[in-house]
């Protein structure tokens, strides 16, 4: 465990809806599966014996399927539900029996919650919007509209400030209620399937900007949702969650690679590889020619000593330049050309390009695809095949580096 204060501490903390709570706990205790205890008691098991604790600057992502009880979860952190048993604290502070008032004060200076589906009020402009949690705390009119502007335009949203939700799209309306969310400047942001309801390039963007936003700001942000690609993206370490239990808590890495139990086993498996792995994970060396320095002769001599029809073309410090082929090779020689004069397009994609992209590119083209840096300089090529074994790979290759 980390020897820094956690941000967030769960201890045993449980919460059972209904009124036969002892029967349903000793039903858990037990071993008994939710519906039985349901059956029997009436009881939800909401979660139960949930202990965690999340580190100052994390993203920390909760996920599990529809009705394991991460809103419950998430909610009991910050008190909207009260627990019935366990304990919660916040930078050490017990937080578990705090009075209503204190508790508004924790949740206005500490914590933060962004919702699924905006929760924007459709009669209020974005400024308007933005500034609800301000008003409802008594910021006086003047400060909570600067205080509002100015996260809107860290968002990049001033200029529609004076706009209505229904005028703006749905990653548009989201990015308003993340601005509105960090009004209050919260050391810890709680999202509850914040992204889920967006379509997946917009949702893409909003993971892109959160990763921001914790890079810039470095709040603590606790991440639910029920998309194991998105928990891969964005969590330092995620727990996986089944009927209101925990069954394991780790790294993407530790969880895919060495799952706890069967039951993560199972979930992980069906991960959609091609949205998890990387160029930079898939791609090889590949043979170049300095086209600053060589000629045709020299390309084609390379190309039948490694035996490849075409080599990438880079200039001085490895920048890329493009793809010589040996047809251009010959027809370079031939013709007394400089090797420059003949270099094909070859597409290009960056380290973390994500092979779920990088698919339909290699599927056009007619040579591998170049990986290349922010900085022009070629880290490696994407050869079809590559691909191919890459997504047909299964679990338990974790020893072949
Ligand atoms: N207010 C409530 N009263 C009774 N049961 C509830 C209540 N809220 C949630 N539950 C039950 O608790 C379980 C966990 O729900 P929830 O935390 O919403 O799951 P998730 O967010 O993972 O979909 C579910 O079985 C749900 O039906
Ligand atoms: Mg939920």
């Amino acid at each position: 465990m980390p020897n820094v204060q956690p941000k967030v501490q769960l201890k045993h903390l449980t919460k059972i809806f209904g009124k036969h709570q002892k029967a349903a706990l000793k039903m858990v205790a037990e071993n008994k599966s939710k519906n039985e205890i349901f059956e029997k008691t009436g009881s939800t098991v909401g979660v139960y014996d949930i202990n965690l604790e999340v580190e100052p600057g994390e993203i920390f992502v909760i996920m599990g399927l529809s009705g394991s009880g991460k809103s419950t979860l998430i909610r009991l952190l910050n008190r909207l539900i009260e627990p019935t048993s366990g304990e919660i604290f916040i930078d050490g502070q017990n937080i578990t029996h705090l009075n209503k008032k204190e508790m508004l004060e924790i949740r206005r200076k500490k914590m933060s919650m962004v919702f699924q589906n905006f929760a924007l009020f459709p009669h209020r402009t974005l400024l308007e919007n933005t500034e609800y949690g301000l008003e409802v705390q008594g910021v006086p009119a003047a400060e909570r509209r600067e205080r509002a502007e100015k996260a809107l335009d860290n968002a990049q949203l001033l200029s529609y400030k004076d706009q209505y939700p229904s005028q703006l799209s749905g990653g548009m309306q989201q990015r308003v209620g993340l601005a509105r969310a960090l009004t209050n400047d919260p050391d810890i942001l709680l999202m509850d399937e914040a992204f889920s309801a967006l379509d997946p390039l917009v949702r893409r963007e909003m993971q892109d900007e959160l990763l921001d936003l914790q890079a810039n700001v470095k709040k603590t942000i606790i991440f639910i949702t029920h998309d194991l690609n998105e928990a891969l993206r964005l969590g330092d370490r995620i727990a996986i969650m089944k009927d209101g239990q925990i069954q394991q808590i780790g790294t993407g890495e530790e969880i895919l690679t060495d799952p706890a139990n069967d039951y993560v086993h199972n979930f992980v498996e069906d991960v959609d590889r091609s949205k998890v792995l990387v160029a930079e994970n898939i791609m090889v060396p590949g043979f170049t020619v300095n086209v600053d320095n060589d000629g045709p002769t020299v390309a084609l001599h390379r190309m039948s000593e490694e035996e490849v029809s075409g080599l990438v073309a880079v200039g001085r410090d490895r920048k890329f330049v493009g793809y010589i082929t040996s047809d251009a090779a010959v027809k370079a020689r031939r013709e007394k050309l400089a090797l420059k004069d003949v270099v094909a397009e070859m597409p290009v994609v960056k380290p973390d390009t994500l092979i779920a992209d990088i698919m339909p590119i290699i599927y056009d083209a007619h040579t591998p695809v170049a990986v290349v840096n922010d900085d022009q300089r070629l880290r490696g090529i994407i050869i079809r095949g590559a691909v191919i074994e890459a997504l047909a790979d299964v679990e338990g290759d974790d020893n072949n580096e």
